[in-house]
């Protein structure tokens, strides 16, 4: 769909990085702009940028791990907005450890909040989105749901989830006017991974360390903004790591082995 001024959207996980990053980026083209994630503050922040950029700010916070405080997020969205016509669901965090090291609730709270948060985004905004097509749909989730590494197990399977269920969900929608977008980016320079124990120029792949350049959270932005517009199912980037989830597809032993050489 065209994003065109006055475009109602929310964006969830808005306070922070590639989320925050998007916000602008629908504020500059003056679209009206829900946002939500847990602090306010720093959602305020970001709903002045909006403002400034020429757009129309509203700051909505919720837990998406809370279906509830979710649900009243899109109520008061749709409310102000009278409608919406474009969903991302972006919040998410990252938890790595050896499966041995793995305490169990890790893999829980990385299904709860990537993809049982994403689930109840779409799952909320779907029936605004099928009354006002054409509409669009969108999960940030990563190229770790297409490809795994050592330590990303956990946080692998949260991100394969959401690119399912995405994929899932287009084919049901797409004729009915809503499209529909999973983005896989790799490693991008946020506050991710301040918080996610993994240091990405000592934990990750040699051949990533060395070949996958670090995203900046604006060009994460621009990618799904255009994937929106061109209706594209998936967007993996840089463009080196479709290199390697192609070889993964192809041949995973080659993968494999590839991963194993070089640690
Ligand atoms: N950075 C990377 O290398 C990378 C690579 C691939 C994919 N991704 C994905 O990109 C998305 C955005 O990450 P980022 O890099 O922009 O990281 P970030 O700067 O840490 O931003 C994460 C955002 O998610 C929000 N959030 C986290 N838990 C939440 C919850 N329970 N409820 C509501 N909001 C929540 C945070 O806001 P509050 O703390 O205010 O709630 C924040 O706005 C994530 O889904 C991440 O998995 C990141």
């Amino acid at each position: 769909m065209k994003i065109v001024p006055g475009t109602p959207a929310l964006v969830t996980g808005a306070s922070s990085g590639i989320g925050r990053e998007v916000a602008l980026s629908l504020g500059r083209r003056h679209c009206r702009v829900a946002l939500v994630a847990r602090r306010r503050e720093a959602l305020e922040e970001v709903a002045e940028g909006v403002a400034d950029a020429g757009g129309e700010p509203l700051v909505a916070p919720a837990d998406v791990a809370d279906e509830g405080a979710l649900a009243e997020s899109v109520g008061r969205t749709v409310e102000a907005f009278g409608g919406l016509r474009l969903v991302v669901a972006n919040a998410g965090l990252g938890r790595y450890a050896l499966v041995e090291a793995q305490a169990p609730q890790m893999a829980e709270q990385l299904i709860r909040v990537n993809y049982l948060g994403t689930v109840a985004t779409v799952r909320h905004a779907l029936p605004h989105l099928l009354a006002a097509t054409p509409s669009h749909a969108v999960a940030v989730a990563s190229s770790a749901g297409l490809i795994s590494h050592r330590m990303s197990s956990a946080y692998s399977a949260s991100k394969a989830a959401v690119i399912q269920y995405l994929a899932g969900l287009r084919l049901e929608v797409l004729d009915r006017g809503v499209g529909v977008t999973w983005v896989c980016p790799g490693p991008v320079d946020t506050p991710y991974f301040d918080q996610s124990n993994l240091d990405p120029d000592r934990d990750l792949p040699l051949l990533a360390r060395r070949l996958v350049r670090r995203l900046q959270p604006d060009e994460v932005a621009r990618a799904l903004v255009r994937a929106v517009e061109r209706n594209r199912p998936e967007v993996t980037l840089p463009a080196m790591m479709r290199f390697f989830v192609w070889t993964r597809r192809m041949t995973p032993r080659l993968a494999d082995w590839m991963i194993r050489r070089f640690p």
